[in-house]
This record gives C-alpha cells, sequence and structure tokens, in this order.
C-alpha cells in the first residue's frame, strides 16, 4: 500500500531558539536559504506523498504562506527578468495533485499527541512522520531518507523508523530502539525491534541506536496514541506508541544513508548551514578560505 500522507508536527515554541523564535516560527528558520521546512517538505514529495498535513498552532501561518503562490512577487521577478528566483518562487508550490493543508494542536501534549492530531485526515492508512528539526543530508548519493523508508515499508508492510548510532551519553536525547537481536551486525540496516524507550539514560539504555525524526507508521497506532498515557516529560510520546504496536505487529529501525543534523539545537542548526553552504559551489569558493582562518585563529588560543 502506498504511502500517500505525511504529517508535520510543527506546532512547538521553539523555546530553545528565543529571541527569534518570539516572531518567527521555528521551522521557518533558514539554512542557507531555504527554512527548515521546505527540506523536509521537499523531501516527502520527493519520496511520493501526495499530502503534507502540517500539524500546526496559532502564529505559524507563514509555514502554510511559504508553500503558496504569490502572484505580486511573481510578476515583479518576471518584470525584472529575474528567471532564476521566479523558478524559485514557483517550485514552492505543491506539485499537480499534491496538496498542503494544516490541522491545530490545540495544546502541547506532546508529539504522540500531535500525529493523533492528523488522525482525521490520514484515515485508515499507513502514512509518514517527518520531523522538521532533523535536517537529513544525502545530497546525491542517496535517495531522501523518507524514500529509503518507503522502499523499506513496500517489503514488509511493517512501521519502519529512521535510527542512528549515538554515544552511549546521548541516548536521552532520543527514542531509543531495543533491537529484538541482542547482536547486531554494524553493516546491517533494517533492524527487528523488540521494545521502544523514550529518553532512557545511557546506564539503563536498550542500545545506541535513536530513532530521529523520520516515521512510517500503520494506521493503528492511533489507537494507542489515543489512550492518552503519558510518558516522558508527562506528554503523549509517539516513541511509547510505537512500543505498544509492537504487542501486534513488528517494527524495524532503518538504519539510512545520509547526515542528519539536529537542527533543534543551536549547534547542529549552525553545523547544518555551515555544511550545507559548503555544499553549494557559488559559496564554497569564499567560505572555504574564511572557515580556515578562524580555525586557525581558534587554535592559537
Ligand atoms: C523527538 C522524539 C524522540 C526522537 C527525536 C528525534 O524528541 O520524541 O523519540 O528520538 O524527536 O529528533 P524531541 O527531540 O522532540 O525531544
Amino acid at each position: 500500500m502506498a504511502i500517500c500522507t505525511a504529517v508535520l508536527p510543527v506546532a512547538g515554541l521553539g523555546t530553545r531558539f528565543l529571541p527569534i523564535t518570539k516572531s518567527i516560527p521555528k521551522e521557518m528558520l533558514p539554512v542557507v536559504d531555504q527554512p527548515l521546512i521546505q527540506y523536509v517538505v521537499e523531501e516527502a514529495w520527493s519520496a511520493g506523498i501526495e499530502q503534507v498535513v502540517l500539524v500546526s498552532s496559532r502564529g505559524k501561518t507563514s509555514l502554510e504562506d511559504h508553500f503558496d503562490s504569490n502572484a505580486e512577487l511573481e510578476s515583479a521577478l518576471d518584470a525584472k527578468g529575474k528567471q532564476e528566483s521566479l523558478a524559485a518562487v514557483r517550485g514552492l508550490t505543491p506539485p499537480d495533485g499534491r496538496t498542503i493543508c494544516a490541522v491545530r494542536q490545540h495544546a502541547p501534549l506532546g508529539l504522540g499527541h500531535a500525529v493523533l492530531c492528523a488522525r482525521a485526515i490520514v484515515g485508515n492508512n499507513p502514512f509518514a512522520v517527518l520531523l522538521p528539526d532533523d535536517l537529513i543530508w544525502t545530497g546525491d548519493s542517496a535517495p531522501g531518507v523518507l524514500s529509503q523508508l518507503v522502499e523499506q515499508f513496500e517489503k514488509s508492510a511493517s512501521s519502519v523508523v529512521a535510527v542512528m548510532e549515538v554515544e552511549q551519553s546521548q541516548t536521552c536525547l532520543y527514542g531509543v530502539i531495543d533491537p529484538f537481536d541482542s547482536e547486531i551486525d554494524s553493516r546491517e540496516r533494517l533492524i527487528k525491534a523488540k521494545g521502544l524507550v523514550e529518553k532512557p539514560k545511557p546506564d539503563s539504555a536498550p542500545s545506541n541506536l535513536a530513532v530521529v525524526g523520520r516515521y512510517i507508521l500503520t494506521p493503528e497506532i492511533f489507537n494507542f496514541l489515543s489512550t492518552g498515557n503519558k510518558g516522558a516529560g508527562g506528554e503523549i510520546q509517539l516513541t511509547d506508541a510505537i512500543c505498544a504496536l509492537l504487542a501486534q505487529q513488528s517494527v524495524y529501525g532503518y538504519r539510512f544513508e545520509g547526515v542528519r543534523f539536529d537542527c533543534g539545537d543551536k549547534a547542529g542548526y549552525q553545523m547544518a548551514n555551515i555544511a550545507l553552504s559548503l555544499e553549494r559551489p557559488d559559496m564554497r569558493e569564499q567560505l572555504i578560505p574564511f572557515i580556515k582562518e578562524q580555525l586557525l585563529n581558534y587554535s592559537a588560543e
């Protein structure tokens, strides 16, 4: 069964990025010249998603505006002969037959609750969840991470979540997979899960395989999300619902190909900007000598 709908939770207040996020949604922060939200929406389109559902909140309409047409801007660019910019602006509207819509999460009850808010739109179908904080760069070397997960789902028809190895000390920042096989070959990409734990302390984490923000879930997940059970941080956790789903269905972790930047963190966000700027041929020439000079200043300290 094809994955047609992607749910993007974007209702958070972005407090870690204050003061900028007082008036600008976190998901609109730029990495080079595109807002974070654009990276995930484009990843969704390229994975064949037909409908993107933003689970949003007050003050976030700029997210929807970003993907809407803007006749005034387009005609001004056209009149000035700025064809490249015009193409970039026009390219933001959903491709033919695709849509972006928004639902509201009225209270900040957690990631699991945010996903539950999209239930009526998703219906009884498997669907994707993408967290815009996680920018995963694959460049030309691999398809986007969601496409990688879709390929796995097509083989197994089971829920699958993107995972990567983290330092043991970092497990408390992530959902962590308890692998079915205690011995996992480090080259193995698909890992069957026995359990999942949200933000375990390093000494009690079942592994160092952390879930990052890409999921394909079967619709039965909604039965577990709707129980309203609260987990880590007193929130309705998506990780807990996936763990509960395991009693009925198989769930896999997929060690994806790509580099993940944690753009929910100030340092991770800057790393994404540096790395992706260096990918741009028009900026690289200026940036490399500048970065080298900066590094020399610091190593002299
Ligand atoms: C959320 C999830 C967590 C996952 C992480 C990936 O946590 O709850 O399971 O590992 O995203 O970025 P958050 O970073 O929102 O606290």
